[in-house]
This record gives structure tokens, sequence and C-alpha cells, in this order.
């Protein structure tokens, strides 16, 4: 298999300055993020709200690449121009969400699989020709009193594997993503502890299925405290537990680990990210994948008025400008106040 292709992807999306933009929230995400600022999730509310995030001027400067959901590929600007063609126009690569969610794993209660193999190599074709570059299949892992198993996190690991083999196979760049959930109170440390055993068993199923590890990037969860948990970690406490839980399993081989935002505060997100950047000595790009942190400002600044069509879009420069800046570990505090640059 020819992987330059592949591998010069990747980079790109993990260039200098640069992240990712999650936006493809599957029908029942989107319901609520705009219910949380009353608007019916109608088709139209949805177009109109991705067009603010992808006519965002400047958006290049900070975002590489953008994940799409089925029904945004093929959805077009009020003027007519498809999403992918402006993505493009703006120097972003344009990518996919590829799994049908986690579901109930059964005989084990409380976890979850993630499924959406069967038929995948063909969706994968078509995504492709409506300009897809790269894809996306998010695994979910649940702390809890006994769980997660074993068994739970192999098999979503050995799905992961599949759906990356074929993504490889097809010319798209598989966005790896095994959630160790952030929801529940357990302390930092249990939650290293799965992060860890679970990177494990993803790498160990990656190789098993042969999958390029340059050719692919990793988005994995921070190391947090438990989000009801009354111990908080500091940032700075954060930033050491991810790195040193990475460096333990995550090969120098891939180019880059994009971080998802998990539910942590739009301004946690960046400080976590920049802490980490400020350690130095990394073997691979750390950047953002993110979803929420990225989009929360936007969601205030809308609240579904096309009035504020020019002050939603500034909010997101701004954001996806402070996280640009995290990228290099030279973002502060007051650039919250600052006005996009
Ligand atoms: P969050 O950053 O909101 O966690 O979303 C990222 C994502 O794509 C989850 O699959």
């Amino acid at each position: 298999m020819k992987t330059e292709n592949l591998e010069s992807v990747a980079r790109k999306l993990v260039a200098p300055g640069k992240g990712i933009l999650a936006a493809d929230e599957s029908s029942g995400t989107i319901e609520k993020r705009l219910k949380s600022i009353n608007v019916p999730s109608t088709e139209e509310n949805r177009r109109m709200y991705r067009e603010i995030l992808f006519t965002t001027d400047g958006a290049g400067d900070f975002i590489s690449g953008v994940i799409l959901f089925d029904e945004t590929i093929r959805q077009k600007t009020r003027d007519g121009r498809s999403f992918v063609e402006v993505l493009e126009q703006q120097g972003i690569v344009p990518g996919i969400k590829v799994d049908k969610g986690a579901k109930a794993m059964a005989n084990f209660p409380g976890e979850k699989i993630t499924e959406g193999l069967d038929g995948l190599r063909e969706r994968l074709t078509e995504y492709r020709q409506l300009g897809a570059r790269f894809a996306k299949w998010r695994a979910v892992i649940t702390i809890g009193d006994g769980i997660p198993t074993r068994t739970c996190i192999d098999s979503n690991a050995e799905a992961l594997a599949r759906y990356a083999a074929l993504c490889q196979e097809g010319d798209l760049v598989p966005i790896v993503e095994p959630e160790v959930l952030m929801d529940g109170t357990h302390t930092m440390e249990r939650h290293f502890e799965v992060t860890e055993q679970t990177l494990r068993s993803v790498f160990d199923s990656l190789a098993e299925h042969r999958v390029v590890l340059e050719g692919i990037l990793l988005k994995p969860n921070m190391v947090l405290s438990g989000k009801e948990s009354p111990q908080q970690a500091s940032v700075q406490e954060v930033a050491e537990a991810t790195v040193r839980c990475l460096k333990r399993v995550v090969p120098a081989a891939v180019p880059g680990i994009v971080f998802l935002s998990g539910g942590q505060t739009d301004q946690q997100a960046t400080e976590h990210l920049n802490a980490m950047n400020r350690l130095g000595d990394l073997p691979w790009q750390l950047s953002f994948s993110y979803g929420r942190a990225l989009q929360a400002p936007v969601l205030k600044a809308w609240k579904g008025d096309a009035a504020n069509f020019t002050a939603a879009q500034t909010a997101f420069h701004h954001r996806a400008w402070c996280n640009s800046k995290a990228r290099f570990g030279k973002y502060i505090e007051e650039m919250e106040t600052a006005k996009a640059a």
C-alpha cells in the first residue's frame, strides 16, 4: 500500500499552530446543542450554524481540518457553494465522522461498543468522492464500579483497528478516538490507569491489523480528575499526567495527537493544551480536535439570530486563535479578553 498521501494529509492536519474543529455532531447531539440556546434543530438551522463556522474569515490560519457529519458534507452555503468547497478555499481539509454511534454492549451493563463497520468500505468510497480526506471513529470507555472491563476495552480497540485499516485502504487518514470519559467521581490516578490500559489495547490492535502509524492521528482524552470528584487536579498536574501516560504507550511514529475536549470548559481545554506544549521534548505534535471547547462561545454569541452572524464568527475566530497559541505554549489568560488577533 502506498501511504505517502496519507502521511502528508496527517502531517498537514497537525501543522504548527493549527488544529481540528469537530463539527460532526450527530442529529441527536446537535439537537441538544441547539436546544441549549433555544433554537429548534431544523435542517436549515443546522446548515446556517455550520455556515457561520466554515465561512469565518481567517479560520484557516488556525484550523487545519473540520470533521463533518453525513448531512453536513452534502450541504451548501446560502449562496450555493458546497461546504467542502468553502473549506478547501480556506485551506482547510474536510473530514467525516463514519461511526454509527456508541451503543449499549450486550451482557456488559453500563458499557458501550461503537457500531458502523458493516458497509463501511462502500461508505468510505462515497465520502472520498465527496471530498473527505480523513475520517473519525469514536469509542467510549466508561469508568465506574467494576468497569471498564477488559472485554469492553478490547472489543472497542478491535473495532477501531478494523475501521483504521479500511480508511487507509480507501486513502483516508483515520482519526482513532478512544475516549475514556471524564464523567464520574474517580481520581486522576484512576483516569490515568484506564487511559493507559485503553491506549495499550488500541495500539496492539492497530499493529495486529497492520495499520501504518505514520498515517493516523490519535484523538484521546486528557488525563483528568472525574468531573464530579471533589479533588480537582491543577492545570500543571493534568498536563504532566497526560504527557506521562501518552509517552508510555503512543509510538513516536504517530505524527500527532489531537485531544477531544470531553466536557471541559473552553478555557480549561486551552489551558491544558498550552501547559502540555510548554513541557517540551515531545515525540509527536500535540494539538486539538475540539467540539464543545471551540463551539460553546459561538453558540452563545449566535443565539439563533441572523443579526449575530458576525459576532458568532468573531467568537469562533477568537477561540481558534487562543488554541493556536496553546499549540506553541504561548497562550496567556489575558488573551481571553483580547480582541481576536
Ligand atoms: P468534544 O471536544 O466536545 O469532546 O468533541 C470532540 C469529538 O469529536 C468527540 O467525538
